[in-house]
C-alpha cells in the first residue's frame, strides 16, 4: 500500500470536520461476501436484468426469491470485517461523519455504524410490492413454499432491495446527496462506480471541493475524481488510516 498516499489520506481525515463515505460489496469482500463485477462475482456469466429486476420477478417470483434465498443464507454467515470496524470507529472520531453504502448486507451496522444510509436498500427486509404491510425483517431463510406470501393480500412478498430501474426508497438519495454536498473529505471504498445514481455522489463531492479518497485494488470509473486513489484492500488501508486518525486526535 502506498504509505504516503495514507498518510496523506489519514491527516486529511484527522483535520476535517465533515466526512462523508459511500461503500459498495468490496467492503464486505473481506468477510467472504461476493462481489457483484469481476472474477467470481454473483453477475458473472448472469444478467443482473435476469434476476434483479421487477420485471425477473413478475415473470418468475420463485426463481427470484431463490437467488435471493441463497443471496441470505450466504450472508448468514458474514460477519464484519476490518474495513466495517474501521468505519464504525471513524464515525466517533470525526464531527460529522455520514456513510452511504450501496450494500444490503446490514454489516456496517452490525460492526456498530449508526449513521447509514442504504441507498439499495436491505436484504434482510422484505414487503409487499402492493404496499399491504410495512417492511418487515426476515432475518433468517424464509420457510418453503417461496415466495413467501403477503398475510393481508396473499400476493408474493419481495426482497427489500432496489432492483435495476426501481427508485431508491424514499429519502435516501436525498440524504446522501447532502452528504456528498458537505463533505470535506469523501471516502469512496470497495466501488466499481458504474452504477448510477450512487457513483455520482463522488463526482458531486468532488465537485464541491471534498478531498476524494479511493480505496480500491483495482483501477474503478471513479479514480478519475479521486485526489488520493489507495491500490489497497479495504480492511488494510482502513484500519492503518483510522489508526492514525486516532493518534493524531488524542
Ligand atoms: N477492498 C476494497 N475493494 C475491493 C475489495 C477489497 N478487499 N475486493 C474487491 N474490491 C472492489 C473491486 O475491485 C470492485 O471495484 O470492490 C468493487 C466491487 O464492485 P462491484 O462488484 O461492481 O460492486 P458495487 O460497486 O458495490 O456494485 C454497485 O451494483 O449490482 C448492483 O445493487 C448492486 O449495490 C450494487 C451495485
Amino acid at each position: 500500500m502506498d504509505l504516503d498516499a495514507a498518510v496523506r489520506a489519514a491527516d486529511a481525515l484527522a483535520a476535517a470536520r465533515r466526512v462523508s463515505a459511500l461503500t459498495g460489496a468490496g467492503v464486505s469482500a473481506e468477510s467472504g461476501v461476493p462481489t457483484f463485477r469481476g472474477p467470481g462475482g454473483l453477475w458473472e456469466g448472469r444478467r443482473p436484468e435476469e434476476l434483479a429486476s421487477p420485471v425477473a420477478f413478475a415473470a418468475d417470483p420463485e426463481l427470484v426469491w431463490r437467488f435471493y434465498d441463497w443471496r441470505r443464507t450466504r450472508l448468514a454467515g458474514a460477519r464484519p470485517n476490518a474495513a466495517h470496524r474501521a468505519l464504525a470507529r471513524l464515525e466517533q472520531l470525526v464531527p460529522s461523519f455520514e456513510l452511504v453504502t450501496q450494500n444490503v448486507d446490514g454489516l456496517h451496522a452490525e460492526a456498530g455504524s449508526r449513521r447509514v444510509v442504504e441507498l439499495h436498500g436491505n436484504i434482510w427486509r422484505v414487503r409487499c410490492p402492493r404496499g399491504c404491510v410495512d417492511e418487515i425483517d426476515r432475518t433468517a431463510p424464509l420457510p418453503p413454499p417461496l415466495p413467501p406470501r403477503c398475510p393481508r393480500c396473499r400476493g408474493p412478498l419481495r426482497p427489500g432491495v432496489v432492483w435495476f430501474g426501481e427508485a431508491l426508497p424514499p429519502g435516501a438519495f436525498e440524504a446522501a446527496r447532502r452528504a456528498a454536498e458537505s463533505a470535506e473529505v469523501f471516502l469512496v471504498v470497495g466501488t466499481s462506480g458504474v452504477v448510477e445514481p450512487a457513483a455520482s455522489l463522488a463526482r458531486l463531492a468532488a465537485g464541491r471541493g471534498a478531498l476524494v479518497v479511493e480505496i480500491n485494488p483495482d483501477v474503478t470509473a471513479l479514480t478519475d475524481v479521486a485526489a488520493i486513489s489507495l491500490r489497497a484492500g479495504a480492511g488494510e488501508a482502513l484500519s492503518a488510516i483510522v489508526d492514525r486518525v486516532e493518534e493524531a486526535r488524542r
